[in-house]
């Protein structure tokens, strides 16, 4: 360990490290998009059977949307929701999930073993993110399926009408067209799990095409074309590579995935998540510039990091292997410990720091299946810790994203190796002239934190609060105890000559809001 000091606390010597911080308007990234701070809903366990829907709850409207979870959904502060997979969708047909809802067909669902009703589909997805004031995210099947299919999706949805699929979408009640801007060809393809699974070219060749032609229905969408499913699988960046000599021209992002899984109790590791995150993104922006350098393009290709979270995933199979076919049945419900929100709040960061070339991201997923929103079928709904530093940065975080160069101590991890203890972004909000520094403590002692905040004159601090796993780390929010983990207030630091010195607690993540004087 670099950079430890020792230094009198409550009376006893105790090692304090110390790191310094200096913020200024003048390094910007870029703007902090609000589809950073998306989510997900699968067809997947009881994220949508028994979290977003659920007919006959008290909470119920009468289209079956569970009240509590579209008022969690709202104060997570959600922006986007991609629906309706992930691995699902891969073998998916649309139209079951349309039309009078006793006419729609039991399916087998191969990707998560279970049976699909299809009470919940395309519409009442729609009405549900109305209710929940979020963008709607769409893929499209290019597991089982092909061009045909994508393009009489996107005529239900986004065509006006006058036409068999814009009518018949007409006709259950949608007079007016979605107009869904955002679209991903397809998921996961080059992962052997999905169904369908392809190989770089083969998937390339038809996410092009697909894209040409869902272009000509639609020119105003994006189009996302899928990345790896994670850093580590073995055609990593060679995958990209040729998917995007396909697809560069035609789509506008490429999508990242990853999950980090604490299960092996290395917490030093865990904690270091975001650092594995940022090289992915580098990694990915370097393999997407090269492609356009290659072909000549001048546009920049950005990331939609439409999957991203903690999850335990070493307890999947045992959950799949356990059972025969079922309806919704529970699964991969992780209870978030104190310190998966550190982790969760860290990504964040991440995903902020690249604003400049990550244009989408969703957190997967939004209810119940990993996912901040927890709820008990026919009871309450509650939120997991790591609710907490997803809404509180999708709050504060609005204006232009700061680059930051914290210098202090470093730890090293089995996973990653030598890792800043610090990790920090700032936002600053030109209009209101707010300043949000975001700031995670790695360590497992306080750290002293000396902010240099001269390039922004006359600002006063005007709170800091911290969600601090040290005391308690595997802690997490159940049913009986639903506020165990919560963000609490520290105390405030005071500005003096444009500088302020605070404490971040062992293991915490922190926002500290500062406002002009006088506000
Ligand atoms: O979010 C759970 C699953 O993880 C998604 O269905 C898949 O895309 C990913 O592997």
């Amino acid at each position: 360990m670099t950079g430890v000091t020792r230094r009198p606390v409550t009376g006893r010597w105790h090692p304090l490290r110390t790191a310094q911080l200096t913020i200024d308007p003048a390094f910007a990234i870029g703007p902090a998009d609000r589809r950073l701070f998306g989510s997900f809903v699968e067809h997947m366990g009881r994220c949508v059977y028994g979290g977003v829907y659920e007919p006959g709850h008290p909470s119920a409207d009468p289209r079956g949307l569970r009240g509590d979870v579209l008022e969690l959904t709202r104060e997570l502060g959600v922006s986007v929701v991609r629906y309706p997979g992930g691995n699902f969708v891969s073998g998916y047909r649309w139209e079951d999930g349309v039309g009078p809802a006793g006419d729609r067909p039991r399916r087998l669902d191969l990707a998560w073993k279970t049976i699909e009703t299809n009470a919940f589909g395309l519409d009442e997805f729609m009405t549900w993110a109305t209710a929940a004031e979020v963008e709607p995210m769409m893929a499209v099947n290019l597991g089982t399926r092909g061009v045909q299919e994508a393009c009489d999706l996107l005529e239900y949805t986004n065509h006006p009408g006058g036409t068999q699929l814009s009518d018949l979408r007409r006709k259950h009640g949608a007079e007016k067209p979605y107009g869904v801007r955002l679209w991903c060809l397809g998921n996961e393809l080059d992962g052997p799990w999905q169904v369908g699974h392809k190989t770089a070219d083969e998937y390339g060749r038809l996410a092009a095409e697909t894209a040409r032609a869902m272009k000509m229905i639609d020119p105003s969408i994006s189009l996302v074309a899928c990345g790896s499913s994670n850093r580590t699988m073995s055609t990593f960046a060679s995958w990209e590579a040729t998917v995007l000599e396909h697809t560069y021209e035609h789509v506008d992002y490429i999508s990242a995935h990853t999950y980090y899984d604490p299960s092996d109790g290395d917490r030093a590791s865990i904690l270091a998540s975001a650092v594995d995150m940022d090289n992915f993104i580098r990694e990915v922006v370097a393999t997407a510039d090269h492609v356009a350098a290659k072909q000549r393009h001048r546009r920049k290709l950005r990331i939609s990091f439409d999957e991203w979270n903690v999850w335990y995933q070493s307890r999947l199979q045992a959950d799949l292997d356990r059972r025969g076919w079922v309806e919704a049945p529970a699964l991969i419900e992780d209870d978030f410990t104190a310190v998966d929100a550190v982790v969760v709040g860290d990504l964040l960061i991440t995903l902020l720091r690249h604003a400049d070339r990550v244009g989408v991201a969703c957190q997967a997923q939004l209810a119940n299946v990993i996912a901040p929103i927890r709820t008990r079928t026919g009871g309450p709904a509650w939120r997991q810790s790591i609710f907490h530093p997803f809404a509180l940065t999708a709050r504060h975080a609005r204006g232009t994203v700061l680059r930051t160069e914290p210098v202090g101590p470093t730890y090293v991890t089995k996973r990653y190796g030598e890792v800043p203890v610090l990790d920090t972004v700032a936002v600053h909000d030109e209009e209101t002239g707010e300043l949000t520094v975001f700031a995670v403590n790695r360590g497992n002692t306080d750290l002293e934190l000396h902010l240099d905040l001269r390039g922004l004159a006359g600002l006063s601090a005007s709170s800091h609060v911290s969600l601090a796993a040290g005391d308690d780390p595997t802690a997490t929010n159940t049913e009986a105890e639903p506020e165990r983990v919560t963000p609490r207030p520290q105390p405030t630091p005071t500005i003096d000559g444009g500088r302020c010195s605070l404490r971040l607690p062992a293991v915490s993540w922190n926002v500290l809001r500062f406002s002009p004087a006088g506000r």
